[in-house]
C-alpha cells in the first residue's frame, strides 16, 4: 500500500493524476463542453454558499452515515458513472467498484466503461449500480438490462441528457480513441507515463467491455463522439423510460433532470430517485450548475421522490452544502476519477476518505453530529440559491 498520508485533499489527487494519466484521457474527463462555463460553475457556485458556525455543541458520536434509495452509506455520496474509466487506470472499474464496497457506499457502473458488467460482478462482487444509456438497437438494450439484472446490480440509473453528444473540443483535438492510436503525438505522451502504460500492458481490458461482442454492427467504436452520434437514440423520450422500468423491475434513478417541469416529470414515472445533473457541464454549456439548480426541483418534488445532485463536488463541505440544499444524496465523478488516475484502488479509497473527513468536520462545526437532522438552517441566509 502506498503511504498517501501527505495526500490531504482532491486537488492534489487531481494534480497527480493530470501528470499519470495519458492526456487524451485526464482530459477526456476534465473538461466541459463548448466554453465550459456550465462546467466551472459546477465548482465555483459552492463557494458562493457560506456556512453558519456553531459553537458549545456537544460533538461528540458523531455520523456521516445515512441512505440512498433505502440502501445504507457510510456517507450520502455514490461514484457517478463515468465513460472510459478503464482508461484512467488499468481495470479502473474493477478497481474503483471495490474501493467503494470497502467503504461502504455505491459504485455506478457506466454503459460506457471498459471493464464489462459481467466482469466487474466476477472481480468486484455483485451489488453494484448500473448506468444505462439508451440507442438505437432496442434489443442490445434489452439484453444490457437483462445482463444487469443477471449480474446482481442493485440499481439502474438512467441517463437521460445524452441522446445526442456536446462538443467536448480537446476530445478533437487530442484524437480521443480507445486504446489510443499509436500515432507519433500520443506515442510521445504515452512515453512520459510509464505507469499508466505498465499497468495496461498488464490487462487485457482495453476496449467498451460491454459492446464489443455484444451489440451488432458497431461502427467505429474507437471514437467515442462518432460511435454515440451512430448508435445513441435521438428519440429517447419519457415513453421509454416507462419500458425500461418495467424491463429492468427494480429501483431506477433518472439521471440529469435540470428543470423542475422535467422533475415533475421524472416523479411521476414512478422512479425511485431523480439526480440533478448537466452531465459535469459537458452536455449543455450556458446551463446552471447543478448546485444552483437543485433548490427549486427539491422544493417541487422532494416530497414526492429522492432527490440527489453530482456535478462540482470536490469536497465533504461541498457534500454537506448539497445536502442543506435539499440533495438526499450526492454524486462524485471527477473527484473518483483523480483518485483513481492518481493511485487506483488507494487513490480512490483516499479520495473517499479525504471527503468523509472534511463532511464530518464541517457537519460538526455547523453544529450537527447526525448528517441525516442538517438542513436548510446551517447555511448563512443570502448566499445560496432560492427555490
Ligand atoms: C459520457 O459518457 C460523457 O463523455 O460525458
Amino acid at each position: 500500500m502506498p503511504d498517501l498520508s501527505k495526500i490531504t485533499c482532491i486537488e492534489d489527487l487531481r494534480v497527480l493524476a493530470q501528470r499519470r494519466v495519458p492526456r487524451m484521457f485526464y482530459d477526456y474527463a476534465d473538461s466541459g463542453s463548448y466554453t465550459e462555463g456550465t462546467y466551472r460553475a459546477n465548482e465555483a457556485d459552492f463557494q458562493y454558499i457560506k456556512l453558519r458556525q456553531r459553537v458549545a455543541v456537544n460533538m461528540t458520536g458523531r455520523s456521516t452515515r445515512s441512505t440512498m434509495i433505502g440502501q445504507d452509506v457510510a456517507m450520502p455520496v455514490a461514484i457517478a458513472p463515468t465513460g472510459l474509466t478503464g482508461m484512467q487506470h488499468a481495470d479502473g472499474e474493477i478497481l474503483g467498484a471495490r474501493a467503494a464496497q470497502a467503504f461502504g457506499i455505491p459504485f455506478t457502473l457506466s454503459t460506457m466503461s471498459i471493464c464489462s458488467i459481467e466482469d466487474v460482478a466476477r472481480h468486484a462482487g455483485p451489488g453494484f449500480w448500473f448506468q444505462l444509456y439508451v440507442m438505437r438497437d432496442r434489443d442490445f438494450i434489452e439484453r444490457l438490462i437483462d445482463r444487469a439484472k443477471a449480474a446482481g446490480c442493485s440499481a439502474l440509473q438512467l441517463t437521460l441528457d445524452l441522446q445526442i453528444l456536446g462538443q467536448r473540443h480537446k476530445d478533437i483535438k487530442n484524437g480521443l480513441s480507445t486504446p489510443p492510436k499509436p500515432t507519433l503525438a500520443n506515442l510521445l505522451n504515452l512515453a512520459t507515463k510509464p505507469r499508466w502504460c505498465l499497468g495496461m500492458l498488464g490487462t487485457q481490458r482495453r476496449s467498451f467491455g460491454n459492446i464489443v461482442g455484444h451489440a451488432k454492427g458497431v461502427g467505429d467504436l474507437s471514437s467515442l463522439s462518432s460511435w454515440t452520434a451512430e448508435q445513441f437514440d435521438p428519440e429517447l423520450n419519457w415513453g421509454d423510460v416507462e419500458w425500461i422500468k418495467k424491463r429492468w423491475g427494480g429501483k431506477l434513478i433518472l439521471k440529469g433532470i435540470m428543470d423542475a417541469e422535467d422533475a415533475r416529470l421524472a416523479a411521476d414515472s414512478g422512479a425511485d430517485a431523480l439526480i440533478v445533473s448537466n452531465h459535469g457541464g459537458r452536455q449543455l454549456d450556458g446551463a446552471p450548475s447543478s448546485i444552483a439548480a437543485l433548490p427549486a426541483i427539491a422544493a417541487a418534488v422532494g416530497r414526492d421522490i429522492e432527490v440527489w445532485m453530482d456535478g462540482g463536488i470536490r469536497s465533504g463541505q461541498d457534500v454537506l452544502k448539497a445536502r442543506a440544499l435539499g440533495a438526499h444524496g450526492t454524486m462524485i465523478g471527477r473527484s473518483f476519477l483523480y483518485g483513481l488516475g492518481a493511485h487506483g484502488e488507494a487513490g480512490v479509497a483516499r479520495a473517499l476518505q479525504i471527503i468523509q473527513r472534511e463532511l464530518d468536520t464541517t457537519m460538526a462545526f455547523c453544529g450537527h453530529t447526525d448528517i441525516n437532522t442538517v438542513d436548510r438552517s446551517i447555511l448563512l441566509p443570502g448566499t445560496y440559491p432560492e427555490a
